[in-house]
């Protein structure tokens, strides 16, 4: 029988589900300090609580897990997960040490939803301020908005005690330098005879231009659903630029009836398919988190352009998908081959292999 019947969660199937045998009261195996549960038709184990995320994430499950098995909010512990992204200057992608747009600022990009009542609350293009998703959580807390954009958003950030910090790192400034130096042969920027960049300028090669990110999504104990996505978004973008991490359905999106999913990757994409909502529906409609994910690549990969396909017709950009279902199956898919995502179902942190629409 399938879980769900008219897109709504019977009660046949809530009984089936994790948090239905739970509120039964059904005896439930332990493994670490999760409830080990039936498989699923892919052969999944079920545990709750579960933590989803990128592959950048490692220490953002362990974080969520820890505190889920706290009884923490779920939605506090994504955001708590995530913070240790944000801090840490070495990820290139997200808060602290993220690549600026194209005049050397850093502007963060950033959203949170909470299944249990289904509020949301996100800030887009905000600057100096590391945390952003903390902002969009008080924007979903303590106003009557989803979201704040720019000006506004560090203004909110402010008179809520956050502080303004320069949060373009030394080496996130040089990364930036040298893409100013060397990307084009036409124009006054001139690079350091000695790292041959000058020659590089008169052949442009491609820039890897990154839109790492970072997303968690967690299910609790009790079945309840939330998530978080941030980032610094497109590395050198045109300054105002905002992509699909602040903007729910697209970056974000949570359903407590149904589960969460979340992206990371070209945002262009994602807004033009509200993607991280199609995957919610689709599970909703019975598929299991990695086939939603699939299948919404799949509507992306036919709805794009021809200037950003390969020779082969292929959609020639990173994008992947991750989203857990209520019951606490979880999956993850990216566009190409080779890509990883964090999990941690109660065993341990690890990185599994995503889905994949196109072998490299
Ligand atoms: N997915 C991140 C971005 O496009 O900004």
């Amino acid at each position: 029988m399938n879980e769900l019947q008219d897109g709504r969660w019977t009660r046949r199937a809530f009984m089936q589900s994790s948090a239905g045998a739970l509120a039964a009261g059904a005896t439930a195996q332990f493994v670490g300090n999760a409830p080990l549960l039936a498989e699923d038709k892919m052969g999944q184990k079920n545990r709750l609580p579960v933590a989803i995320a990128s592959a950048n994430g490692i220490k953002t499950v362990e974080k969520a897990m820890t505190l889920l098995g706290q009884k923490a909010d779920p939605l506090d512990a994504v955001i708590a997960g995530v913070n240790i992204v944000e801090d840490d200057p070495d990820d290139h992608s997200v808060g602290l040490g993220g690549l600026p747009n194209e005049d050397g600022v850093v502007e963060l990009d950033s959203c949170c939803m909470h299944g249990p009542t289904h509020k949301a609350g996100a800030v887009a293009a905000i600057r100096n301020i590391r945390h952003p998703s903390r902002v969009a959580r008080l924007v979903m807390q303590r106003t009557d908005h989803v979201l704040l954009v720019g000006e506004g958003a560090l203004r909110f950030a402010k008179a809520h005690g956050f502080k303004e910090e320069n949060l373009l790192t030394d080496k996130a400034r040089k990364i930036w330098l040298h893409w100013k130096e060397t990307h084009s042969a036409h124009d006054d920027w001139v690079a350091p005879e000695e790292d041959g960049a000058q020659k590089a300028a008169k052949a442009p090669q491609a820039f890897e231009r990154t839109w790492g990110t970072i997303n968690c999504c967690a299910v609790d104990a009790s079945s309840n659903v939330a998530g978080v996505t941030t980032t610094s978004g497109l590395a050198y973008k045109i300054p105002g630029r905002v992509g699909d991490s602040p903007i729910i359905g697209a970056g974000l999106y949570v359903d407590n009836e149904v589960g969460a999913a979340g992206s990371t990757g070209r945002g262009e994409s994602n807004l033009q398919n509200c993607s991280s909502f199609l995957i919610v529906e689709l599970m909703r409609a019975g598929k299991s988190p990695e086939q939603a994910c699939l299948e919404t690549l799949r509507r992306v990969a036919d709805h794009t352009e021809p200037r950003l396909r390969d020779k082969d017709g292929r959609a020639d950009f990173g994008l992947k998908f991750y989203a857990v279902a209520k019951d606490g199956r979880y999956g993850s898919a990216s566009l190409w081959s080779g890509a990883k995502f964090a999990v941690h179902d109660g065993t341990k942190a690890r990185l599994e292999d995503c889905a994949y629409l196109y072998k490299r």
